[in-house]
């Protein structure tokens, strides 16, 4: 059974029972499950229904994430406070309240500022510039800035403020270094392997993921490294059960945890997984959702590269043309979302994609020269709309 908002999602044709409900509504979907007498709750992709799923794995007694887990997966303070108390390794935090600004109100919109600077100053003490400020209930870089110094702290605030439906916000120290991705699964409160990954970014607003590489080119000690901070962070987090998509920063050398989802990355993130290692990883995540053993050990290494397939213009879509060879081993999937008539946005944030490539080869150069080659072999027409 599929439950969702209605939309474009490739996952209703796998329902053979469908139902539109809001998945964030968990007391809802929990009747639903009730009623059904389901034997286990997955999702992939998207944190949105994370916390649903803890709520429903306690009630019914199912494997998967637990309700606290869920909250702490998807809140980003709570992420930090677990991961500080347990030594994971990660950037200094501070909480900061977002308050009403009471007392500056009618005041002019100056003065009101350096208040909130005042504030910041002294409760951001003892950290280092440059500083990030980060609401906590947000993805996708949505109410993510970056402050260098103080003067930006009164538009830094002002932007987590409209980003965020919490009254309370972070700020941490940025971290320089080299950013990578890393695939997980944890079983029984165990690390079962660690693929770390490359991310090609589209700058839009902020950087959004478009595609992704794997293996990510690292010393074997800096992803024992990463691994341990995983391990450690899991425990942190009471992930015991589920799919990780994680965030790092290679900083000096060593791995910082960035941030956790409890479930597998989207933009083809699971297949990268299935492809490197030569077996189905959402068949394994349903098969955990299920209580059965699965064994995620594979023989088998497979670089491979995935890639989103993207409109410059909104508009209506006049001809899509392949002269890809199906017979081209070396690629794995075309997929477009839409066909030609269908309405299409200008590329702003991952859900606006039309359609994706995955390639693989025996080397990473070689998967990546396959990816040029495939995505210029790929035509789509837009119609602006004016
Ligand atoms: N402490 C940090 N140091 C450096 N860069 C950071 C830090 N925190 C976040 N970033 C940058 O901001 C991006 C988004 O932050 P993240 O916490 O992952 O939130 P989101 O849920 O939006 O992905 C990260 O991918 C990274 O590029
Ligand atoms: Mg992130």
């Amino acid at each position: 059974m599929v439950v969702s908002v209605p939309g474009n999602y490739p996952g209703f044709a796998f329902g053979d029972k469908i139902c539109y409900e809001d998945t964030r509504d968990y007391e809802k979907i929990l009747e639903i499950a009730r009623a059904e007498n389901i034997d286990g709750i997955v999702t992939t992709g998207t944190d949105v229904a994370v916390v649903t799923i803890g709520k429903v794995c306690d009630a019914l007694g199912l494997p998967g994430l637990s309700f606290e887990a869920g909250k702490v997966a998807t809140d980003k303070m709570l992420m930090k406070q677990n991961y500080e108390k347990h030594g994971v390794r990660t950037a200094r935090y501070r909480r900061i309240s977002l308050e009403e600004d009471s007392k500056e109100n009618g005041a002019a919109e100056g003065n009101k500022d350096f208040q909130i600077i005042k504030r910041l100053e002294q409760e951001l003490a003892g950290l280092q510039f440059p500083l990030i400020f980060k609401a906590v209930d947000t993805s996708g870089s949505r109410g993510i800035v970056k402050a260098e110094n103080s003067s930006k702290f009164a538009e830094a605030y002002q932007r987590v403020r409209e980003n965020t439906r919490k009254d309370y916000f972070i700020v941490e120290e940025f971290l320089e270094g080299e950013e990578f991705g890393a695939q997980s699964f944890v079983s029984q409160g165990k690390i079962q392997f660690i693929l770390p990954h490359g991310d090609y970014v589209f700058q839009g607003d902020t950087g959004v993921p478009i595609g992704h590489w794997a293996p990510y080119e690292l010393e074997q000690s800096v992803i024992e490294d990463a691994k341990e901070q995983l391990q450690k962070a899991v425990i942190a987090m009471g992930l015991d059960n589920c799919a990780l998509n994680a965030d790092f920063i290679l900083s000096g050398g060593k791995p910082y945890v960035l941030e956790i989802g409890g479930r597998a990355g989207a933009t083809c993130l699971a297949e990268l997984v299935s492809l490197y290692y030569g077996y189905n990883y959402y068949e394994k995540i349903i098969q955990a959702a299920l209580g059965l053993p699965v064994d995620f050990a594979s023989q088998e290494a497979n670089p491979n590269v995935g890639m989103l397939l993207r409109s410059e213009k909104t508009g209506s879509i006049r001809k899509i043309v392949n002269k890809n060879d199906r017979e081209d081993k070396q690629i794995v999937e075309i997929q477009f979302d839409y066909q030609a008539g269908e309405q299409v946005q200008a590329f702003r944030v991952g859900p606006h994609r039309i359609g994706h490539v995955v390639v693989k080869a025996d080397t990473l150069e070689e998967a990546r020269a396959k990816m040029e080659e495939a995505l210029g072999k790929i035509e789509i027409e837009v119609e602006e709309e004016h």
